[in-house]
């Protein structure tokens, strides 16, 4: 059975949460127990897989179950395009075994087969994403290199070791000295509560910032690269990730930094042709009028609480993907990057 630690409870507490069907495996991933959007995605698959097996014997029955499932899962988290990318696969998959004539039990083994495989791939492909991602980074004359990240792009967020993250952990095994710094990432705090202790774990120095210093940093201290995750990437390369990133990825512009999306191919979406058609989910109010179930703001004031912005190509220098390093012009580089 699929269970996941609870990422709410982090760096305080490790529960493990048991999620034996798809309905909890939808209400885990809107009420981010699981989140990034890989491990979405993933959960999205075992999900399905479990709602299968567990529907009653006849097969038609089965089909409806998957199908109201699928749907309830696809609408948890609107920004991630790997929620979509999973149910998809495991659509097509239950599809192939029907047309087969395979009998449920076969269906219900086969399925859990994909599952699996889509989180088999999706760690082989972040291991692919450090390697390409770690050779990108400037030379830095001896001393420690300076990598900002934003919100949590780690292990945590996929089926281990990381995108962004995963460049991290790919430099910090070549031997060179790295030091990260983590913005806090207002108002969920992935950066506070899930990167610092995910990377303090791995003892890879990491120093904690507001989202407000990002500015303060590339002047005061200085970077040399910042590295982060996406939650979709749409054909020209503009690409959707936790709110803050776009003002970090100006700030490198600004002071001529490298500024890398790393993504899973399962992230990229073709059918979306620029930024503008990524949905963007609004979360709920409280997220920024209450700290840890505490007013902070007057009753009634009006909020904008959009959980991911979108970051434009021209500012990204290179997108690090699984199957390779895009460059920009990224309509033709992230299609013939394709799978076919
Ligand atoms: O709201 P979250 O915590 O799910 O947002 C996560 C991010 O923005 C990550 O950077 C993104 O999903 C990539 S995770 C490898």
């Amino acid at each position: 059975m699929l269970r996941l630690l609870d990422q709410r409870l982090l760096p305080g507490r490790l529960v493990w949460r048991d999620c034996p069907d798809a309905a909890a495996a939808a209400a885990a991933i809107r009420s981010m127990v699981v989140r990034g959007a890989p491990a979405i995605g993933i959960t999205a698959a075992f999900g399905l897989a479990a709602e299968f097996a567990r529907a009653p014997a006849s097969g038609d029955a089965a089909v409806t179950c998957f199908e109201a499932a699928a749907g309830r899962l696809h609408d948890t988290r609107p920004t991630a395009a790997n929620v979509r990318y999973a149910v998809e696969r495991m659509r097509a998959r239950l599809d192939g075994l029907l047309d087969l004539g395979a009998s449920p039990a076969e269906v219900a083994s086969g399925l859990e087969a994909e599952a699996e495989a889509i989180f088999a791939e999706d760690l082989a492909a972040n291991h692919r994403i450090g390697a390409f991602g770690a050779g990108l980074l400037p030379r830095t004359a001896g001393r420690k290199a300076r990598i900002l990240t934003h919100c949590n792009a780690g292990a945590l967020a996929t089926a281990g070791y990381g995108t962004a993250l995963g460049v991290v952990r790919a430099v910090a095994e070549s031997g060179r000295e790295v030091e990260v710094f983590a913005p806090e990432t207002r108002p969920y705090l992935q950066g506070a509560r899930l990167t610092a202790w995910e990377l303090l774990e791995d003892r890879i120095p990491v120093t904690l910032i507001t989202d407000g210093m990002v500015g303060s940093l590339f002047a005061v201290r200085g970077l040399d690269l910042v590295v982060v995750g996406a939650d979709r990437i749409a054909a020209n390369g503009d690409a959707a990730n936790k709110i803050g990133t776009y003002q970090s990825a100006l700030i490198a512009k600004a002071w001529d930094v490298p500024f890398l999306v790393a993504a899973p191919f399962s992230t990229v979406d073709l059918r979306a042709p620029s930024g503008a058609a990524i949905p963007i989910e609004e979360r709920a109010p409280e997220e920024i009028t209450e700290f840890a179930g505490a007013p902070v703001a007057p009753d009634g004031v009006g909020v904008w609480n959009p959980a991911f912005d979108v970051t434009p190509a021209r500012l990204i220098t290179a997108i690090v993907t699984d199957r390779g390093v895009a460059r920009p012009p990224y309509e033709q580089t992230l299609r013939s990057l394709s799978p076919a």
